[in-house]
């Protein structure tokens, strides 16, 4: 009894050590973690800072953010679905047209003002709402901009960050890829081309009971969609580029009074290529470089 008490100020200061040994390590891993966080965020200013959107419209004073509603539960109907059977030879002569016909896709980025027929962007834009999305939660909003000072306003916010991008965000590699491609931060076609159309994803549904609802797989969804859209782009004979402003989806938003929910995924400017348009000479890599067949 009279040794374990003399080694009682012996045990308590080893494990006085033990704690702050572990305390330290544990402090050194933070500083690493944090450290690590700081060095992804340098790595991918377009993921980080473009996430950081603090911009907030809230739909309704007084929504209840915290609450969420499941998709519906109705019984849907399931009909009959029977769609075109083509002849061998006939399937083949149409995916032949279509891919030559998306062939001859190019990003444009010499724009003309000649007029494009509203009718004609609310066709592609039902085209690209055709897509299949998550639990067909359509997660969508495509924000046509044809008012020459909104759309004046557009180009300034993308210019001012592109400059900041092409200096100090993007980096020296980066930079030094897009050299081919001839492009910077001007970006007269926000002017010139007809129509903008921006595409915002929806991170969540806003029921108009303002309850949140899932959007699986929303980012899948509308990326598909705009894959889409650039098809009945081409469809008609109009040209764009497919641009994702870096770090502008915030100012964008707020601007176009887009709510908190949506997110900038993507902006066309769409109309015809003006008559002194040029693109880089680029190669398509050949099917067998892009398929496997196993
Ligand atoms: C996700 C994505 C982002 C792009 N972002 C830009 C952009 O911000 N600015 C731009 O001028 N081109 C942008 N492009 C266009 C590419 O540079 C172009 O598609 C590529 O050089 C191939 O040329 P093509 O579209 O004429 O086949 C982007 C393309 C994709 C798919």
């Amino acid at each position: 009894m009279a040794a374990f008490s003399l080694l009682t100020p012996v045990f308590i200061g080893i494990l006085c050590v033990f704690i702050v040994v572990i305390l330290r390590s544990r402090g050194k891993s933070s500083n690493k973690l944090q450290e690590t966080k700081k060095k992804n965020k340098e790595s991918k200013p377009w993921v980080d800072e473009d996430l950081q959107d603090g911009t907030e419209i809230l739909l309704n004073d007084g929504e209840d953010k915290e609450e969420w509603q499941d998709l519906e539960e109705e019984d849907l109907l399931h009909v009959p679905f029977a769609p075109a059977h083509y002849p061998v030879d006939e399937m083949v002569k149409r995916s032949k047209h279509f891919y030559e016909l998306l062939n001859q896709r190019r990003s444009v980025r010499f724009i003309s003002n000649e007029p494009v027929p509203r009718e004609v962007i609310e066709n592609i834009i039902r085209t690209a709402g055709t897509s299949p999305s998550g639990a067909h939660t359509e997660p969508w909003t495509f924000v046509v901009v044809q008012d020459p000072e909104v759309k004046h306003k557009v180009r300034e916010i993308i210019e001012e960050e592109e400059e900041i991008n092409y200096h100090k965000r993007m980096g020296d590699k980066w930079v030094s890829d897009l050299k081919k491609l001839r492009t910077n931060w001007v970006k007269e076609y926000l002017d010139t081309a007809p129509f903008l159309i921006l595409i915002f994803k929806q991170v969540y549904g806003q029921l108009p009971n303002n309850k949140k609802r899932t959007h699986y797989y929303n980012e899948i969804s509308v990326s598909i969609a705009c894959g889409l859209l650039l098809a009945a782009i081409q469809n008609v004979g109009l040209v764009t580029v497919t641009t994702t402003p870096l770090n502008c989806g915030p100012r964008l938003r707020v601007l176009l009074q887009r709510p908190v929910n949506e997110k900038l995924l993507m902006l066309l400017p769409v109309g015809y290529p003006s008559k002194d348009a040029t693109v880089p000479d680029l190669k398509r890599k050949p099917l067998q470089d892009i398929m496997v067949i196993v």
